[in-house]
């Protein structure tokens, strides 16, 4: 038997700007999936994690998918292995839980196979397994997932491969997500935001190169650790995406209540119109920016992120 944790994702700075080949930096969390792998006389899944209603049914399929994609890439031709699920993290829309899992798996099939491939190898095992869920992923959520930290995430549009790269940054930053309790459909938003460009291109070319500055401040931020410069530079980015009109009256609520309860920073993440805010906080913020949260009647986390990638328990 062999056990392996993986943690989620957020996406800390350029969400919609990757889908026109700008770079993004995406970042692991402290909640993690737990993978146990046991040997078996036939296959089988027993999934604990805790879960968003209906997350898991909806995705039962894809799940299917993805393990089998995960034994094909990693030679197991014997499935008879029973795999069981847990962990704290919560399956929700945009913290990376496919990508988790995935990883996860990959880790505890290495060690019960004894197959000694790699992080690299562990990775693209993953995304092989992510391709269940996603059809063309672009790697980032299982990629924090394995090699944890920071990820500094960039799409060529002309190739549509990914190019993702770790950053250097080691450091581990205290995070307040508040949830606005929406699901919000990530296919539309995108869309959306296709269709404004085409009708404002001056806008976006202003936006985007706004975009950049804030992006490569970012890396230098946090390669300094200069926290008062990253959340600045979260306040600024979360500008760009309400003028790109992928905010909402809860979002703003939400970045509105944790600036005024001391966080340095605030933003959306991921999608948005729903979804989750992040903001960063110091220890002596935290307490005070999620209780203000849960007052308002949203439900908040607190967590670290440049959390530890995937390992075996
Ligand atoms: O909501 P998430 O964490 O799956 O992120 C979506 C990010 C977008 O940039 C909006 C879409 C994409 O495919 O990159």
């Amino acid at each position: 038997m062999a056990v392996a944790s993986a943690p989620g994702k957020l996406i800390l700075f350029g969400e919609h700007f990757v889908v026109y080949g700008l770079p993004a930096i995406a970042t692991a969390i402290e909640s993690r999936t737990v993978a146990e792998v046991y040997r078996a006389r036939n296959y089988s899944l027993v999934d604990n994690r805790p879960e968003t209603p209906s997350y898991k049914k909806e995705k039962y399929d894809q799940q299917l998918d993805s393990i089998q994609r995960i034994f094909k890439a990693m030679g197991v031709a014997e499935t008879k292995v029973r795999i069981v699920l847990g962990g704290d993290l919560v399956t929700a829309s945009g913290v990376g839980a496919s990508g988790a899992s995935c990883s996860a798996i990959a880790a505890a099939l290495n060690e019960e196979f004894k197959f000694s491939l790699d992080r690299e190898k562990i990775n693209k095992v993953a995304y092989e397994g992510e391709k269940g869920y996603h059809g063309t992923p672009s790697g980032i959520d299982n990629s924090c997932s394995t090699f944890g930290g920071f990820i500094w995430f960039k799409k060529d549009l002309a190739s549509g491969k990914s190019m993702i790269k770790p950053m250097d940054s080691r450091i581990s930053l205290s995070i307040v997500i508040g949830n606005t309790g929406i699901t919000s459909n990530t296919t539309k938003v995108v869309e959306d935001v296709k269709k404004e460009k085409e009708k404002d291109p001056e806008k976006f070319k202003r936006i985007f190169e706004n975009y950049m500055r804030i992006v490569e401040d970012a890396k230098a931020a946090l390669e300094k650790k200069d926290l008062n410069t990253i959340g600045q530079l979260m306040n600024k980015n979360h500008t760009l995406l309400k003028e790109i009109s992928v905010s909402c009256p809860e979002l703003e609520e939400l970045v509105a209540i944790a600036l005024k309860s001391g966080a340095l920073g605030a933003k959306l993440t991921g999608t948005g119109r729903g979804g989750l805010m992040i903001a960063l906080v110091t220890n002596e913020t935290k307490d005070k920016v999620a209780s203000a949260i849960e007052q308002a009647g949203y439900k908040s986390e607190i967590t670290t992120i440049g959390a530890e990638g995937v390992k075996v328990v």
